[in-house]
């Protein structure tokens, strides 16, 4: 007998200011999966979360709902543990950053890299609101862009025409939040010497911790040399005040993955065979797994590996990264309702049919992931309704009909009944290395493979015939043996399911070993459809109200303003037909150090190269997903110096903005180079 392992288990905090939606619950559903497994295969798994309650855009939405900050996040939080349960997320504690336990662990954590030298102090000079006296984050600075008098634009960068620069070159700056003229105004912040970890961080980050592509990314942003982490804020914040700081507040991003130890830490005090310090201590044999997404890396992998290293704590056994969701094939969409909240998705639809669809879509790989509506219907309907439910419900009847519900000794399948038990190893693997892909696929197929038998033995017909009763109760009591193996291998994924074929079986919970175990002479209870087909009408009605809840969140808010005319001034068509538009193929696209929304695209235009920057991170967010595609270019735009290098140029894209903004391609045989006429 191996020991059983210990392991703690996290997905990342969500914030405290805003619903669920089905992009969160990949991570969810992903990492819940994994913890269920280990927990059936008998290990001591346990699994911890929390909202992340810190910062003004929680402390400004309270504001603005007239309500406290604790009244704010009381309320998400408990609009996301709902959501989360009936998701069947099982947590072993759901927590809040905004705790005592992440109090105290945040500043005995400060206080410890700030004793070991790891904390620097200089002051900032940043712009001021002096009519809400507080600092203001740059995307809390409106005005017009310094480079093309484009108005309303955010103090970073500008959306028109994709300029980064810094908020005081903006012209005519404004508070987003008062409307006031903001003033520049020095305080003293805090920094985490994060580079004093970046040969730790060299060798941790290559330690296997991280997928490769993971690794790699990172490897680009130490190479690139790491900076000092600003870690204060200054009042007013949401947030815990610095031990030795006065009005100084730590950033949120401090105390969010602290979090994951206090919520752990608040667990403990309930579970008294739970040892935080066996978790957590430096030389601890405990196993500890995050599971993150892509866009937040840098904060896993670099600052909080440094953070807990500097403080004397254990760094994180492995980060497993995952992609974005997509519905359809593209990002969700307002418009289109597939921006699909949690609770919507429930208001329609069973969530182990989300849960089996995420499963059969997730591996270990950071690629994005497809939520099809129309593949997700049949997926579910032909793989859980037509192959696993089926196989208990063609076997049950006869088996209460002919036997008063009693499974008979004899195993009419012995072979395929060890040819299943044979498969545990390869589907236990599988899911240990989060293949749940692979898993799916190998359980379908066993699936198949029981339905063929009972397809071939045909106990219906025996089930007419004179004499055949007792081959009738042999086949069919091998049938219930399958699908009882099947349930154990989809446990995991399908706990609901589980529960009602373990009511259905008259049997204790499965655990992961009983698929070794053949149920014979035993007394079944009545028969209760296990899960129904999904209906597609059921799938349009959540896309109805989906965009229904945008028609909410847009209505008028009431104070008369009238939205903007959509349609620029005309212009005339000598001013158009000067516009030099060509076809240009990218062969590049990568990340800006230090820019949020700008991606540096190296374009083919056919006789050229051209490097250009364009602010359309926010819409893709994996800026491998634009090499190789075509797109039009404005070749006679004038160079633009901007704080990252010379933009040449411009590309087009339509769209809102935010994660909405859609690149323009040609039609397919366009060549790099040729002319729009
Ligand atoms: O990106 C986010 O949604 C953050 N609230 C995640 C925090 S994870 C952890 F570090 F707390
Ligand atoms: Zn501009």
């Amino acid at each position: 007998m191996t020991e059983p392992r210990k392991i703690l288990v996290t997905s990342a905090l969500p914030y405290a200011n805003g619903s669920i939606h089905l992009g969160h619950m990949v991570e969810y559903i992903q990492t819940d999966i994994w913890v269920r497994f280990q927990k059936m295969r008998g290990n001591q798994a346990i699994y911890v979360c929390a909202d992340d309650a810190h910062g003004s855009a929680i402390m400004l939405r309270a504001e603005k709902e007239g309500i406290t900050s604790e009244q704010l996040i009381d309320n998400v939080r408990a609009e996301h543990t709902t959501d989360f349960a009936d998701f069947l997320v099982d947590f072993d504690n759901y927590h809040s950053t905004h705790s005592e336990e992440n109090r105290a662990l945040s500043s005995s954590i400060y206080t410890k890299l700030r004793d070991a030298g790891h904390i620097a102090t200089r002051p900032v000079t940043q712009y001021f609101d002096p009519d809400k006296q507080m600092f203001l984050a740059d995307r809390f600075i409106k005005g017009t862009c310094p480079k093309c008098a484009a108005e309303d634009q955010y103090g970073d960068n500008c959306e028109s025409c994709g300029a980064t620069y810094s908020p005081t070159e903006l012209k005519n700056p404004k508070s987003a939040i008062s409307g006031a003229t903001p003033v520049l105004k020095e305080s003293l912040h805090y920094f985490f010497k994060l580079p004093n970890f970046e040969a730790m961080l060299k060798e941790w980050t290559r330690s296997g911790a991280l997928q490769e592509s993971v690794a790699n990314k990172i490897a680009e942003w130490l190479d690139a040399g790491l900076q000092e982490w600003d870690i204060s804020r200054d009042a007013p914040y949401f947030g815990f005040e610095i031990p030795d700081a006065p009005g100084k507040y730590f950033y949120v991003w401090l105390d969010a993955p602290i979090g994951y130890m206090a919520s752990f830490k608040n667990l403990c005090a309930r579970r008294p065979e739970l040892d935080f310090d066996a978790f957590w201590n430096k030389d601890s044999k405990a196993e500890l797994y995050h599971f993150i997404g892509k866009d937040i890396v840098n904060f896993h992998a670099l600052f909080w590996p440094a953070m807990l290293e500097g403080a004397g704590y254990r760094k994180p056994t492995a980060l497993n990264v995952h992609g974005y969701l997509t519905v359809n094939g593209q990002k969700m969409s307002k418009s289109r309702g597939t921006f699909i909240k949690a609770r919507t998705y429930l208001d329609h639809l069973q969530p182990e049919y989300l849960r089996y669809y995420y499963a059969s879509k997730l591996s270990r790989s950071v690629d994005d992931l497809d939520l099809n509506l129309e593949d997700f219907v049949q997926k579910v309907n032909s793989d859980l309704v037509g192959k696993v439910v089926n196989i208990a419900s063609r076997c049950a009847g006869f088996i209460h009909k002919g036997n008063a519900g009693k499974l008979v000794a004899a195993n009419a399948a012995p072979e395929l009944f060890a040819e299943f038990a044979a498969a545990a190893p390869s589907i236990t693997d599988a899911y240990e290395n989060r293949d749940f892909a692979r898993a799916m696929r190998e359980i379908m197929a066993l699936a198949d493979r029981a339905n063929a038998w009972i397809a071939d033995k045909a106990p219906w017909a025996l089930a007419k015939q004179e004499g055949k009763q007792d081959e009738v109760q042999a086949v069919c009591a091998a049938g219930v043996n399958l699908f009882r193996q099947l349930v154990i291998f989809l446990k995991p994924v399908l706990p609901q399911l589980a529960a009602a074929a373990e009511a259905f079986l008259n049997v204790a919970p499965l655990t992961w070993d009983d698929h070794k175990v053949l149920l014979a002479d035993h007394q079944l209870n009545p028969f209760n459809p296990l899960m129904t087909r999904i209906e597609p009408a059921k799938i349009e009605a959540m896309v109805a109200a989906s965009k229904e809840d945008l028609a909410a969140a847009n209505a008028p808010k009431g104070n008369g303003e009238l939205e903007k005319d959509p349609l620029a001034a005309e212009i005339a068509f000598d001013a158009f037909a000067a516009v030099d538009l060509r076809i240009a193929l990218i062969e590049k696209c990568e990340f800006v150090e230090g820019a949020d929304k700008l991606l540096r695209l190296t374009l083919d235009i056919g006789d050229a190269k051209r490097n250009v920057f364009s602010g359309i991170k926010s819409a893709y967010p994996d800026p491998a997903q634009l090499e190789g595609r075509l797109t039009l270019y404005v070749a006679n735009l004038a160079a633009r110096k901007m704080k990252f290098g010379v933009s040449e140029g411009m590309v087009l894209a339509a769209g809102p903005g935010g994660e909405e903004i859609y690149l323009l391609s040609p039609d397919s045989g366009a060549k790099p180079g040729q002319r729009v006429k």
